[in-house]
């Protein structure tokens, strides 16, 4: 049976935020697209948020919403989260993707730097919950899949003070989250990706941080792909995992385990 009529004839809807960048945000658009789902595609980047939407309807042969968000904007998250309800009626799925950082070390980092970062990471995964949650209460069903790292509890020096803190406030919130919810039918999880390539990154990590990554620090012999993340969402997100919530879902190649 086509997964839409399961659903009271009537398509899931998934809003992912940070769904028109290089990396994972777009891989789990396209996958939730893949799943028959009716994804809402939002970005901080407009032109890009518009472009994408419009390459899924072409490949899919249906139409997908884009919104420009930038997640920090309390206001404006509200806003797109009022509008996709009131055109679609209902949201299923939302999937916390937004994330910016800047590596400095503690002792030299501009308190922008830190601001900035907490306000991306945690900041706008709250605000996006806090917005949508009501919604999900309301119909007494959601999931929810917030993106952390495995920088929230590596004892390293390679992503950052204020990126391990942020992402570290995203498993509490998850946690918190899930338990405050799953009365009302609603599941909350987070997954915590190690190194997932693209080449931004090869930009902002220096290059000691790739060359031998593969090779030495991953157990599989090869680096993330945006679809390993994709593939697990798409799976949190759904029926299947019915039995799930409050849990944090590492995927790093063995890299760095959390239990
Ligand atoms: N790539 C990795 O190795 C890795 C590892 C661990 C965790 N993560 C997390 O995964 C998520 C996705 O990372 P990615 O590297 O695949 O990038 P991505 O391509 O999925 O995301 C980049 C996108 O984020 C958008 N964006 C930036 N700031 C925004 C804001 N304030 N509001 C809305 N959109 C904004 C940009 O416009 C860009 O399109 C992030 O939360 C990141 O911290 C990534």
């Amino acid at each position: 049976m086509p997964a839409q009529y399961e659903h009271g004839g009537e398509r899931r809807v998934a809003l992912v935020t940070a769904a028109a960048g290089a990396g994972i945000g777009a891989a789990i658009a396209r996958r939730l697209a893949d799943d028959d789902y009716d994804v809402v595609i939002t970005d901080a980047h407009e032109r890009r948020c518009g472009a994408f939407a419009s390459q899924l309807a072409d490949e899919h042969g249906r139409e997908f919403l884009s919104m420009p968000l930038d997640v920090t904007d309390f206001d404006a998250v509200d806003a797109v989260t009022r509008a996709v309800v009131e055109k679609r009626g209902r949201i299923d799925a939302l999937v916390n993707n937004a994330g910016w950082s800047r590596i400095e070390p503690v002792a030299e980092m501009m308190p922008d730097t830190w601001l900035r970062c907490l306000d991306v990471d945690l900041n706008g995964t709250f605000y996006a919950m806090r917005c949508v949650l009501p919604h999900m209460i309301a119909r007494g069903s959601g999931a929810i899949v917030n993106i952390s790292s495995i920088a929230a509890w590596e004892t390293t020096a390679e992503h950052g003070a204020a990126y391990s803190a942020a992402k570290a406030g995203v498993l509490a919130l998850t946690r918190v989250a899930a338990a405050e919810n799953g009365r009302h039918g609603i599941r909350v999880n987070a997954v915590a990706p190690g190194l997932i390539y693209n080449d931004f990154l090869r930009r902002i990590y220096p290059g000691a941080f790739f060359d031998g990554y593969a090779e030495s620090r991953s157990l599989v012999g090869r680096v993330g792909h945006p679809q390993d993340i994709a593939d697990l969402v798409s799976f949190l997100v759904g029926e299947r995992a019915g039995y799930i919530t409050g849990e944090v879902y590492g995927i790093s190649g063995g890299v760095a385990p959390n239990a």
